[in-house]
């Protein structure tokens, strides 16, 4: 068949939405596929096919599609535990560990997404990958404005033997802004960076950063979009 990416990514998006029953908490991700969860979502309200739907967004863009759509909102400090979560991922491993942050949402999305009993996360079979950071795509952290070219530095030394080179992400020619109004250095591998728990930790550690786009323990359900169908995968 002919199916296009953005088709294989609404078909995966779609059937996450099957998950979302009436009465849930629902967080809302970022990115090219999760806005079609976003906007089925908005459509079976619409319908009354569902009801006493409270999003909680994972991005200023997210947001705005969720009200000019007119998806009730919240946030984590009304809504501290999330029934279910759907969004988008940059890689996927088979034990379902993600990579994350390419669009720059990924401090919320961890922070919505971690809140979430389910995280169904959806892609299209292009982002299967067997280790996460190989596949020449960037590991995103975000970082503090403060002395970033400081910690950009750290952090490609953390990573010299997997010949990391770290770029501070620039957008349109300009340091590129999160919506936390943090900057964001992409980590780009030539090898595998060996233990992710331990490549975590060592990043997180670093004085200046504030959290990294590798999504370990935190996915519950992949599902994945292909030319032949759609496959669902649970942890
Ligand atoms: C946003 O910062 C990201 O984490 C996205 O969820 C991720 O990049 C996937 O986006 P796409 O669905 O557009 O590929």
């Amino acid at each position: 068949s002919n199916l296009t990416q953005d088709e294989l990514k609404k078909r995966a998006a779609y059937k996450a939405v099957e998950y979302v029953k009436s009465g849930m908490v629902v967080g809302l991700g970022t990115g090219s596929t999760a806005k079609h969860a976003v906007a089925r979502i908005a459509e079976l309200l619409r319908q009354g096919k569902l009801q006493n739907i409270i999003g909680i967004p994972t991005s200023t863009t997210t947001h705005e599609q969720a009200v000019s759509l007119g998806i009730p909102l919240s946030d984590l400090d009304s809504h501290p535990v999330v029934d279910l979560s759907i969004d988008g991922a940059d890689e996927v491993d088979p034990s379902l560990n993600l990579v994350k942050g390419r669009g720059g949402s990924l401090l919320r999305e961890k922070m919505v997404e971690g809140a979430s009993k389910k995280f169904v996360v959806i892609v299209d079979d292009s982002k299967l990958v067997p280790h996460l950071g190989g596949s020449g795509l960037a590991v995103p952290v975000e970082v503090v404005p403060f002395c970033c070219d400081f910690t950009r530095g750290k952090l490609e030394e953390l990573f010299r033997e997997a010949g990391c080179k770290a770029k501070l992400r620039v957008k349109e020619e300009t340091v590129a802004v999160t919506d936390n109004g943090n900057y964001v250095v992409d980590l780009y591998l030539e090898r595998d960076m060996g233990d992710l728990e331990a490549a975590s930790e060592k990043i997180l550690r670093l004085p200046g950063v504030v959290e990294h786009g590798m999504f370990l323990g935190i996915a519950t359900t992949l599902i994945v979009a292909g030319k032949s169908g759609l496959l669902v995968q649970n942890r």
